[in-house]
């Protein structure tokens, strides 16, 4: 048996130096996106209880933790934005001095080109129904008038000085409509990373949390369904053909095998949005001591990497930074 086996891969596992040069997969701070939440008429940060470590931010909380996003190197933020008041139309989401409007110029204002502005379009924070459109006599989300609003909508947060827009409401056409009116309104320049292949997903629910919301029946409409990878990429060709400069996938770690095909089939850079639930599950487990925080957060961005991300929303974007400096 002298020499045998002949092949031996566990030769390039021996050192931690080797391990460390042979690796196919780098995670970089400037890969990472932090979403931040902030809350309209807050005085003080609050805690999101599903989701243990993330705040709704006031203001000047919010700020704050641009700047932070700056400092740990950050490739962006991501804002969402807290109406106070909800209506059927949500009407907030069009006023110059609505939450989110407002925080993207606060943002823009404190980080200047230090980070990548980045902006959730969608309705679903505004509306008192909590659907990401407006609906029909019928409650069906109405596609083509909801399409109008996302176009007045990615008006108003260019107005307000972000980079990217994302619209995250899978109405069909989404991406097209918000082009035109930003290039017929002198905004070539802002960009659009689209959540192209977003699944209805259990893994959204801290997220509700998260933004007060008050979602009646569902969103089977207009979200993917879970079994269907091919749909994902078709909607990520459609939305690149749409001039999307950016293509999302979402969830992430449920959803590997759709990013990995989405990332051969585009041209584009691809992001993927590790969601609330995702978050919720390993900070539940790191707490009862059931696995290793730490080194199940950087195992989980590293496998979203490797499935091909190029770029990861994530809410521990910050802690993750620290951890690749340490
Ligand atoms: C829609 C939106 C949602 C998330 C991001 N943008 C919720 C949904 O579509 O149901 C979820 C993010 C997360 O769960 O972390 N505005």
């Amino acid at each position: 048996m002298a020499g045998f086996p002949e092949v031996r891969p566990r030769r390039l596992r021996r050192t931690a130096a080797l391990r460390r040069m042979v690796a196919e997969t780098h995670l970089r701070p400037s890969q990472l996106v932090l979403p931040l939440f902030v809350g309209e008429g807050l005085t003080e940060p609050r805690e999101i209880s599903s989701m243990p470590g993330v705040l709704q931010h006031t203001r000047d909380s919010l700020r704050q933790a641009a700047s932070d996003a700056v400092a740990a190197g950050l490739g962006g933020v991501m804002l969402f934005g807290l109406p106070e008041h909800k209506d059927a139309e949500g009407s907030g989401a069009l006023d110059p001095q609505g939450v989110l409007n407002v925080a993207i110029t606060d943002v823009v204002a404190e980080v200047g080109d230090g980070l990548t502005v980045m902006s959730d379009l969608c309705l679903d924070e505004f509306t008192d129904h909590g659907h990401c459109g407006v609906l029909d006599p019928d409650g069906w989300v109405d596609n083509d008038r909801t399409l109008e609003i996302y176009g007045q909508m990615a008006l108003a947060h260019a107005a307000a000085g972000v980079d990217l827009v994302a619209p995250s409401g899978m109405m069909d056409g989404q991406v097209g409509v918000i082009r035109r009116a930003l290039d017929a309104e002198e905004h070539a320049g802002v960009g659009i990373l689209a959540y192209s292949a977003k699944y209805a997903s259990a893994f959204f629910g801290p997220f509700r949390e998260a933004v007060n919301s008050s979602l009646q029946g569902d969103r089977r409409t207009y979200q993917q369904d879970t079994p269907n990878r091919l749909e994902g990429v078709r909607e990520a060709r459609l939305d690149v053909a749409e001039g999307a400069d950016i293509v999302m996938v979402k969830p992430a770690l449920a959803y590997l095998d759709v990013l990995s095909a989405v990332r051969e089939a585009v041209d584009v850079p691809v992001a993927a949005y590790n969601v609330s639930g995702e978050y919720a599950m390993v900070e539940a487990a790191g707490a009862h001591g059931w696995i290793d925080r730490d080194a199940a957060v950087m195992e989980v961005l590293t496998s979203i990497r490797r499935a091909g991300a190029d770029v990861i929303l994530t809410y521990w974007a910050l802690d993750a930074a620290r951890m690749l400096r340490d």
